[in-house]
């Protein structure tokens, strides 16, 4: 994306684009306090609730985002908590947030906060967090009708703030209105500074009731109104319309214990959870989760997909959480090394060019550029991840489990099955007891959670590993960065480099292979000749990725399969979606796992969706984003292609 050109016209934010100032020039703070908080009722309509969500429709420089959260700090006691969702499609450059920040000193403190956590310019919801959690910011950077389509919560108050409706109409138009209207919960409101009859006949028509007040400043009126009774309206693929949760205690039980399952464990203790972690062996991190290395990498196709909107969303998710996780901690797990990505050099370009990465985010170097930031001759230009990393992952869940503190308790125990019966799951060992029942359950056990019956259905297989740490050569003493191509290296640690990855289907051994040792090796000197001794000794470790057929993460609610196939048998005629009722559901029960060779980008934005349809909260990535991780996908597919199809 492109960020939005802006002139200063005697200090106010003016668009080149749209002919229209950001907001007014007398006063802009007074005029955020007046039309958006005032018109809504704020803030005496968000006392005494634990949870409050606005939604605004351009965020620009986020000024009424800042004057909000201020508000919201200063009249609501944790753990009450503020969802703020602003979409925006034309993104403000941080160099123009920080000049609006040196204009407003009595917000510049909130506005550092604001650029701390500020997001590149991608498209998709970026999640930022203020005052430990008490606000949450959902940045949506996306066009307005599109962002809106892909609500699937209800809004207690909408700031509207496009540009003038002469100047902007996607902002202002009856569809538009109609999502907006669609996605408020009944009691809900708008507001907004403009008064134009087009405006107030689109949400009268929408739903809401409308009314005109005092404008500001030199504005004579404004609207604001509120909606009394919710429509019914037309869902798409209600097979993905997914259930609320219904646990009255903030407890919940996770079976496994490595980075799938102790991430979403650490985002439900952030917001008060108790949590019971379970693990066939003796303590965290035994499974994939213990290697001492991996690179933080999203997945990248060459052009915009929903899998490299979710792949780069939770990466710079990820990014943010490590920082956060490693401020707390003197054991140094996240080394921020910066990644270059070894490809064809046509591809890469292309890649930065489709996706409009910014260059302090993600660019292409070439040959004498990579030399000069790896300190080591690759000898080919490659993507440069600027904030990329690698990270000992075993310290990364010790740490995870750190922050969880008192609220996480560990136990030692295999599970072999899972059945809901009088209301709760229960959670069952090798002797067929039931060793716990619990409302809701998370099941992040990697590939082993299709070996319980109620989930044999899951497509899901294990893939093969081996790490080589490889010695540190005189050669190899220069690299500074983690490379990766067909094969990964990070920086020489306490004097060895690890290496990685094999992959091999089918293959179960646990112990290490010469000639897998000898091909990482070979990839990594092929990359850089002679960067590594050939060496007999074998050293690494092995470990299996949980990989779905097709190979995207499986994270989300678990469809109730029978309900399903009984819901939905005929979907292959290709009947209108609105003939079917909604999906079915097991109750409370979750999944996280699948994240095949990248669980470092995708298992912080996995936990945090888990947490968010637990907690009912908005979802931090995109409906469309949602279903294509919703495990209920290849029950779905299955249907639409013939009766009878394998998954
Ligand atoms: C060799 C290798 C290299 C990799 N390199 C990278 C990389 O560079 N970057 C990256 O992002 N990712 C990498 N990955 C992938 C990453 O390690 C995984 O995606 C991530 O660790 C998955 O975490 P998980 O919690 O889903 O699975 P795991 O860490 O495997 O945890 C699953 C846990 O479930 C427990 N369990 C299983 N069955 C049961 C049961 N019946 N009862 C109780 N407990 C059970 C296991 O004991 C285990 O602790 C690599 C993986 C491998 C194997
Ligand atoms: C008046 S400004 C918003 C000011 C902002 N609320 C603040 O507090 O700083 C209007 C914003 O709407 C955005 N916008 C315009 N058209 C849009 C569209 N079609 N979709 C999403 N955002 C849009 C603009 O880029 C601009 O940032």
């Amino acid at each position: 994306m492109k960020y939005a050109q802006i002139e200063w016209n005697n200090g106010t934010p003016h668009s080149a684009e749209y002919d229209d100032v950001y907001f007014s020039d007398n006063s802009g703070i007074d005029e955020s306090q007046h039309v958006f908080l005032h018109q809504n009722q704020l803030p005496q309509r968000w006392q005494q609730k634990t949870r409050f969500v606005i939604a605004e429709t351009g965020f620009g420089i986020g000024l009424n985002f800042i004057v909000t959260m201020m508000t919201w700090l200063r009249t609501v006691t944790p753990p009450a908590c503020l969802h703020f969702i602003s979409i925006e499609k034309h993104p403000v450059s941080p160099r123009d947030v920080a000049r609006m920040a040196a204009r407003l000193p009595e917000l510049e403190p909130y506005y550092d906060d604001l650029l701390k956590v500020y997001p590149p310019p991608l498209p998709g919801r970026h999640l930022l967090e203020f005052a430990g959690g008490r606000v949450k910011l959902y940045l949506i950077f996306d066009e307005v009708e599109h962002a809106l389509e892909q609500f699937e919560y209800k809004v207690d108050a909408w700031y509207l703030d496009g540009f003038a409706p002469s100047r902007n109409s996607a902002m202002w138009n009856d569809r538009v209105f109609e999502l907006i209207a669609r996605n408020t919960t009944v009691g809900g409101s708008f507001a907004t500074y403009t008064a134009a009859g087009a405006v107030r006949r689109g949400l009268t028509q929408a739903g809401f009731v409308v009314k005109k007040s005092e404008g500001f400043g030199r504005k004579r009126a404004m609207l604001s109104g509120f909606i009394f009774e919710q429509r019914c309206y037309i869902v798409d693929q209600p097979w993905y319309r997914l259930p609320e949760c219904s646990c009255r205690e903030q407890q919940a039980v996770i079976i496994g214990a490595g980075l799938a399952g102790l991430t979403t464990a650490w985002a439900l203790v952030r917001r008060g959870w108790d949590i019971i972690l379970l693990d066939s062996h003796a303590d965290i991190a035994a499974g994939a989760s213990g290697n001492p290395a991996g690179l933080l990498m999203p997945r990248l196709a060459s052009n915009e997909s929903l899998d490299s909107r979710f792949y780069l969303n939770a990466y710079v998710y990820a990014i943010h959480c490590l920082d956060h996780l490693q401020s707390a901690t003197e054991d140094q797990f996240w080394f921020k090394t910066g990644n270059l990505s070894v490809a064809h050099a046509d591809r890469l370009r292309r890649m930065c060019a489709s996706h409009q990465f910014t260059e302090d985010f993600i660019r292409y170097v070439d040959s004498d550029t990579t030399k000069h930031i790896a300190g080591v001759d690759l000898n080919a230009g490659a993507l440069l991840l600027v904030d990329a990393g690698w990270v000992n992952v075993r310290l990364l869940c010790e740490s995870l489990r750190l922050a969880c503190a008192d609220a996480l308790t560990y136990r030692q125990t295999t599970v072999v099955d899972i059945r809901f019966n009088h209301g709760v799951w229960h959670v069952i060992d090798e002797t067929d007891e039931t060793v716990l029942t619990t409302a809701c359950l998370v099941m992040a056990n990697a590939a082993q959670v299709s070996q319980c019956p109620a989930l044999n259905w899951l497509p899901i297989e294990s893939a093969r590993g081996q790490l080589t740490l490889a010695p540190r050569t005189e050669a190899s003493r220069c690299l500074r960065c983690a490379i990766s191509g067909k094969r990964y290296i990070t920086p020489a640690y306490a004097g060895q480099h690890v290496v990685g990855a094999s992959y091999r289907r089918d293959d179960d051994a646990t112990s290490l292979s010469v000639s897998e040792q000898q091909a990482n090796i070979d990839a990594i000197n092929q990359m850089v000749p002679a960067l590594l001794d050939e060496h007999s000794e074998l050293a690494g470790r092995v470990a299996f990725r949980a990989v779905s057929k097709d190979r995207v993460p499986i994270v989300g609610c678990v469809p109730d399969r029978a309900a399903f196939e009984q819901d939905y048998r005929d979907l292959h005629h290709g009947k209108p979606a609105r003939s079917y009722p909604n999906g079915r559901y097991l109750p409370d029960l979750y999944l996280s796992t699948a994240h095949g060779s990248r669980g470092l980008s995708s298992c912080f934005m996995s936990a945090e969706l888990i947490a968010a349809l637990v907690c009912g909260e908005p979802t931090p990535v995109e409906k469309a984003v949602v279903d294509y991780l919703n495990p209920a996908r290849f029950i779905i597919r299955q249907l639409k292609r013939t009766p009878g199809a394998r998954l």
